[in-house]
């Protein structure tokens, strides 16, 4: 077992161990299943980067906090008496243990460990110890909460463990000028919901960072012409005319894909084109993405889309009547919609990896995201969330919790085409394990996103960056 030994030294080593190596378009799979390398990712790249713990709308008011829980770390995010936000490890100075648990708001205007009652200010300062005057003296920042570094973007609280992480805005780059007119920090929760899936969570992040699998696992959405619930019946070779080409434009942190035509389909695809004029197919899409998504399309975009439907084709295509139909609805209806031009609305739609726990499809109403955490010790193990974020209405935000299901099977109410991407997960895990199976080889332009994360994975975990060769 020379490979432990190869890589459990405390620094990383400018090198990439053999086994876990990636070729140009190859990842072994021994990064996804191997125990040891989890605690790789575990102790040198999620103590690194810049990762969101909780939407601020989670901490809406002073002593309310919330607890991350990465690996064995576990930080406590909690809302000041300005306004502002700090995080703490959540270990009691005293004897370590957890001083909140989940989410909810302090009492009495302190943080109270449970143990022996010591208290912390929101600020983290320490504020009673009972009987201090039995103890051996200490600086008062050893009695304090040791202090996580903390930001905010797009209405997310993010947290870094690193001593001198980067800004985080430009950690973020280019998220922050490419998403800027869809304002992701006025939106708000639609719904949330957290289960455990059986496998790594990177196996997770991949079925959704690359548009390939699309016409494999989703048929149904290359058949708008079947109206707003098509068949799902599995396409034979000849109907991946049709299937989307979803490039992948990997940047240093992070990595987009977006749905679009392919640059060499001539007139392969004329008959999709000649059918996506027609305003009832487009229209039949969006409503498919409300009916069984349940995001990308809001409620309100769909009474638009329905709208839409009835409409003769014309000048217009009805993608650009669609956008427009959706605006004047959302104005209509008192939201604060996000104003901007086609040219904005294209550089900032698609779906977005933010490297490496968040996954983001951003539409201009809505956005649908996920996280997937990695469990402590099981690397075929992990959380799974799924939420939807929406543009409401001032006194329209409904109020939602985390709907908790211990098996994905056990909550029917997925949708569709989550449904499909959550069947595959499992199998895709355990595929992994095979004998057989050595890693994942991958497609040059439609999973680049996957090759992409690897790499930005390499730089904290063996301290090799891809750019320097
Ligand atoms: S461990 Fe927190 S008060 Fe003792
Ligand atoms: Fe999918």
């Amino acid at each position: 077992m020379t490979a432990v030994e190869d890589t459990t030294d405390s620094e990383a080593t400018g090198k990439v161990p053999p086994r876990y190596a990636c070729g140009e378009t190859f990842v072994p799979k021994g990064r996804y299943i191997d125990p040891e390398f989890l605690q790789l990712e575990l102790d040198r790249l999620f103590t690194q980067v810049w990762q969101p713990a909780c939407r601020e709308e989670e901490i809406p008011d002073p002593g309310r906090y919330c607890e991350y829980v990465i690996g064995r770390q576990s930080i406590m995010v909690v809302r000041q008496k300005d306004g502002g936000i700090k995080a703490f490890y959540n270990a009691c100075t005293h004897r370590g243990m957890k001083v909140v648990r989940g989410t909810g708001c302090a009492v009495d205007g302190d943080l109270r460990c449970e143990f022996h009652g010591w208290r912390f200010g929101f600020d983290g300062r320490s504020s009673f110890v009972p009987s201090r005057d039995e103890f051996l003296s200490r600086s008062r920042e050893a009695w304090s909460l040791r202090p996580v570094a903390v930001g905010t973007w797009g209405g997310w609280v993010f947290i870094s463990m690193a001593e001198n992480p980067p800004e985080l805005l430009d950690w973020l780059d280019p998220l922050v000028t490419a998403l800027a007119p869809f304002r992701l920090e006025d939106m708000r929760f639609r719904w949330r919901k957290r289960t455990r899936l059986a496998a790594n969570y990177k196996t997770v992040i991949d079925a959704f960072i690359e548009g390939y699998h699309t016409a494999g696992t989703h048929p149904q959405t290359l058949r708008p012409t079947q109206g707003p619930r098509p068949s799902a019946e599995p396409a034979p070779p000849q109907e991946y005319v049709y299937a989307p080409y979803t490039p992948t434009t990997a940047y240093r942190n992070h990595s987009r894909f977006i749905y679009t035509a392919r640059p060499d389909s001539g007139d392969r695809d004329s008959a999709r084109k000649a059918q996506a004029a027609r305003p009832e197919v487009f229209a039949n899409s969006m409503q498919y993405n409300y009916l069984e998504v349940g995001s990308l399309v809001t409620e309100r975009d769909y009474r638009a889309a329905r709208q839409l439907a009835r409409m003769e084709p014309g000048e217009v295509p009805p993608f650009v009547l669609y956008h427009q139909m959706c605006e004047e609805l959302a104005l209509a209806e008192g939201v604060d919609y996000p104003r901007m031009s086609m040219q904005e609305y294209f550089a900032g739609n698609g779906d977005w990896h933010v490297f490496p726990t968040l996954v983001i499809l951003v539409e201009k109403s809505c956005v649908l995201g996920y996280r997937m955490l990695p469990d402590a010790e099981d690397p075929n193990r992990c959380v799974f969330e799924m939420f939807s974020l929406e543009h409401f209405a001032p006194g329209e935000v409904p109020e939602t919790r985390w709907l908790e299901v211990q098996r994905w099977q056990d909550h029917d109410g997925w949708g569709e085409l989550p449904t499909q991407d959550l069947r595959n997960i499992d199998a895709i895990h355990a595929g992994m394990h095979s004998r057989g199976f050595d890693g994942l080889w991958l497609n040059t332009a439609q999973e680049m996103s996957i090759r992409n994360q690897h790499a930005i994975a390499d730089r904290f975990i063996f301290g090799v960056d891809d750019h320097d060769a």
